[in-house]
């Protein structure tokens, strides 16, 4: 069945053909480096051809894909590079499920997941998140939404678009009911290594041969352009099948992604990028938590990592809210909450860097809230 469009992308796309917003107060992703800071690093008699060495990837960068996530001990033949954690995602859900079978998802969370779900024929089903509770994910009634149907868990962590971190102690849980059921348990981790509250979880491809962590240099290192990520995962026939997908779509690794990226992720390199992205985006979600906390009509739980959260609004809807504040003489984008079935609700983001303007969207959102117009 073919793929229909969602929410989130139609608001995306709408809003890319309108006047462009001068102001962005919904941005995920750290400040994007520029390729002058790569240049010395690179070899400018690198071949453009593929990279000639592994169709799982360059093989410097798996390890450091292991590395940063804290798996050093895994294979590098347990991670395939892919374009992105989009591609990873597409790739498992398309290779994993089958018409007939369940997802078991969060709700808020990633809409990629009910998309493709939906257009394999598979059924989706939600567990919420509990806003009461700082939009905490019980594992437990993860457990009691697993039938004999169930093929996959898929959830984010850090989550989009909450924050939330699902600590330790409930992903051990979740990989024993993955065991314990025999169903694939993926953990998108786009958003992690900006951790405000404690540490870095661990990933699940290192708890379970029936977890599959999949991430990217998109977010917290802003590299999203390079459309490089990957999936790492101890069955040997996941990343085979995944591969043999990729072969039909994007085909083989952009060879500057990988390249760039096993560059960004080196010790020293990684190390210092996310210690400039924590110092900026500490400061900016500072910044927005004083914003939220001083309009009436916004209310929210700070994210616990990354830089978006999710705020609940008064008085209008989230979309009403979105659209308004879009139109000059406002022209400053948030994402509604619609986008991700919440229609009270806005997504706000503190990410992009000093082009994101924030300063001075959030000052011309003060002014439509008090404007009366909505
Ligand atoms: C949860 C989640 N997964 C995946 C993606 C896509 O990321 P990538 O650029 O790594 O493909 C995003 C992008 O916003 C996301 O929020």
């Amino acid at each position: 069945m073919k793929v229909t469009i969602h929410k989130l992308f139609e608001y995306f796309i709408e809003t890319a053909a309108a006047e462009p917003p001068e102001c962005f107060i919904g941005f995920s992703f750290a400040r994007p480096p520029r390729l002058k800071d790569f240049l010395a690093d690179l070899d400018p008699e690198l071949s453009l051809d593929w990279n000639g060495a592994s169709f799982l990837g360059l093989p410097a960068l798996r390890n450091r894909v292991l590395d940063q996530a804290g798996l050093s001990d895994l294979s590098p033949d347990d991670v395939l590079i892919t374009a992105g954690t989009a591609e990873a995602n597409y790739l498992l859900f398309r290779q994993l499920l089958a018409s007939g079978d369940e997802i078991i998802t969060e709700t808020p969370g990633w809409p990629q997941a009910g998309n493709i779900a939906k257009s394999i024929g598979a059924r989706l089903v939600e567990v919420p998140r509990d806003e009461s509770q700082g939009w905490h994910l019980d594992p437990q009634a993860v457990a009691r939404a697993i039938t004999p149907r169930t093929r996959m868990i898929f959830l984010t962590n850090p989550n989009n678009p909450t924050g939330r971190l699902i600590p330790e102690s409930d992903l051990r849980a979740l990989a024993d009911l993955a065991e314990r059921h025999g169903i694939w348990l993926v953990v998108d981790e786009v958003y992690a290594g900006l951790e405000w509250v404690g540490h870095r979880m661990p990933s699940v491809a290192g708890m379970t041969r029936f977890g599959i962590t999949t991430g990217s240099v998109s977010k917290a290192l802003g590299l999203q352009g390079l459309r490089t990520g990957w999936m790492i995962c101890q069955s040997p026939q996941v990343i085979c099948d995944a591969m043999i997908l990729r072969e039909n779509g994007s085909e083989i690794m952009n060879i500057l992604g990988e390249h760039i990226a096993e560059v960004a992720l080196r010790p020293d390199r990684l190390a210092g990028s996310l210690a400039q992205a924590r110092k900026d985006g500490a400061a900016t979600l500072d910044r927005l938590e004083a914003f939220v906390d001083g309009q009436a009509r916004l209310g929210w739980h700070r994210p616990e990592a990354g830089l978006i959260g999710l705020a609940r609004v008064e008085g209008t809807d989230g979309e009403s809210l979105a659209r308004a504040l879009l139109q000059p003489p406002y022209r400053t984008f948030l994402l509604p909450g619609s986008a991700y079935g919440l229609p009270q609700h806005v997504r706000i983001g503190a990410g992009g860097g000093p082009e994101a303007r924030l300063e001075e969207g959030l000052g011309r959102l003060s002014a439509l809230l008090c404007s009366g117009q909505i």
